[in-house]
């Protein structure tokens, strides 16, 4: 596969078939996430891989954290919300959940690179995992504090982000992109 139609045709899949990743595919999707760059090569990430027991608990915290608020907006649609319970019941029934963070920050620079650097890792994941025809989401629910402490994350880590993995059941159609035109600022 292309770079470019890697890179273009990714799509986030929020539902996954029963069949499991080889833990030989996992390595080396994660192993991708390991040549992302990063200040002086400092690597700030860990690729935390969470079991069954673990998984329980998240989707509880999930779920809870879900219909506690996005769930309970009015605004909306009842598609979408029907969508979102389902996702949440376990994932998708992604056969692989880990989290992905950014290891403990000292300086002000590592503050700022250490997330940057997490995340560049993160994408280049869900681009290796794209091109063993397996999807992903990548979910904000690493920043809540309860998730923090059952991911066991120290002081001053961060989650850059929990990540669902699997063979998608069904792979959404792309959201429109904004033109690059409009996304571009010259200065003189
Ligand atoms: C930092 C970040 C946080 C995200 N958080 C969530 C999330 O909490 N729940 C979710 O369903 N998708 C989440 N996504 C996935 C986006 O919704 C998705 O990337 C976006 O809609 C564009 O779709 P595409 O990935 O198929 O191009 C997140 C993506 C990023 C980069």
């Amino acid at each position: 596969m292309e770079l470019i139609d890697a890179i273009i045709q990714r799509r986030t899949a929020r539902s996954f078939i029963s069949k499991e990743i080889p833990e030989d595919v996992l390595y080396s999707i994660l192993e991708a996430g390991t040549w992302a760059p990063s200040h002086s090569n400092n690597q700030p990430w860990e690729f935390i891989l969470i079991g069954a027991e673990t998984r329980n608990r998240l989707r509880e915290m999930y779920a809870a954290y879900m219909e506690a608020g996005p769930l309970k907006n009015p605004e909306l649609e009842q598609e979408r919300k029907q969508g979102i319970r389902l996702f949440i019941q376990n994932f998708g029934n992604a056969p692989v959940l880990l989290a992905v963070s950014s290891l403990p920050a000292q300086t002000e620079l590592d503050k700022y690179d250490f997330p940057l650097a997490t995340a560049a890792a993160i994408q280049n994941i869900l681009l290796a995992a794209w091109e063993q025809q397996i999807a992903g989401v990548w979910l904000s629910f690493g920043m809540n504090p309860q998730a923090e402490q059952l991911l066991q994350i120290p002081e001053h880590g961060k989650v850059a982000g929990i990540i669902a993995l699997g063979y998608p059941e069904f792979i959404p159609q792309a959201q429109e992109r904004t033109p690059v035109a409009e996304k571009i600022r010259r200065l003189p």
